[in-house]
């Protein structure tokens, strides 16, 4: 297994795959799994759905030495993933045609990714996620830097509100994040116990991990 201790692992890679490569993920679901990729309406989403549980599996399985499909799920209330006999934390996210896993040990973790995508931006207004504190930093920005920063402020709050596993019952305004360009990302209000580390996204997309206390950084895998 590799060594996690103060390391977070971020894996990221593309959720599309050939028509073999499909086949051979489905194989590796559990039932509920493939029951619930009958359920989507558009082929896109369900094959990437296919393709990030079954990397999901195929990840976590070499840090367990466990196969695959035999690894088990246990969801809490809100509907977060978690192993349910190992001390191995993980979160997953995806946006547009990327996925990305965090991996920990003995620490909670949440990570999020979003596509860099302005009708997101005027759809998800910051007057209605971000607290009044994100909102005037955000406007206080030159124009050319707000939809950037957009992004790195919902891509921080989300992964906080995933870490914490417990949905958006946790109200968006309790917590203040830093997410100014050349600003190091941190709690400026709230986040009590823990912190927040970018990783190095895409083009086009914006992501961050969020874990238990302050002695882990980001390893790329
Ligand atoms: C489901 C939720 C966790 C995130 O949804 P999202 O951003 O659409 O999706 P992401 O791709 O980042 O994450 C989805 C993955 O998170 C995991 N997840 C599901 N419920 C979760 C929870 N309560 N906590 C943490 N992770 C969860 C699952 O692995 C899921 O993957 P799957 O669908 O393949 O099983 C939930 O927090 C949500 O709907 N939030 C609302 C978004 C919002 O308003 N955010 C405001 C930020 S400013």
């Amino acid at each position: 297994m590799p060594a996690l201790n103060t390391e977070v692992h971020v894996h990221l890679q593309s959720l599309d795959a050939s028509a073999t490569a499909l086949a051979r993920y489905s194989a590796l679901l559990a039932p509920d799994e493939r029951d619930r990729a009958t359920r989507f309406r558009f082929e896109r989403d369900r094959n990437r759905f296919i393709v990030a549980r079954a990397r999901l599996r195929e990840i976590l399985s070499s840090y367990l030495d466990r196969e695959p499909p035999s690894i088990e799920f246990v969801y809490n209330a809100f509907g977060k993933p978690a192993l349910h006999d190992a001390s191995l934390r993980f979160n997953v996210s995806h946006s547009g045609g990327i996925g990305v896993i965090a991996i920990a040990e003995g620490r909670d973790v949440g990570i999020d990714i979003e596509q860099i995508r302005p009708e997101l931006a005027e759809e998800r207004t910051a007057e209605s996620f971000f607290s009044p504190r994100e909102v005037a930093m955000l406007r206080a920005l030159p124009p050319g830097s707000q939809l950037q920063a957009f992004f790195e402020c919902w891509t921080r709050k989300e992964a906080y509100v995933k870490a914490r596993g417990e949905g958006l019952s946790i109200p968006l305004d309790t917590f203040d994040v830093e997410f100014r360009p050349g600003e190091p990302p941190e709690f400026l209000r709230g986040g009590g116990v823990w912190s927040i580390r970018t990783f190095p996204a895409p083009p086009g997309y914006a992501g961050c991990v969020v874990a238990e206390g302050a002695d882990w950084e980001i390893v790329m895998r």
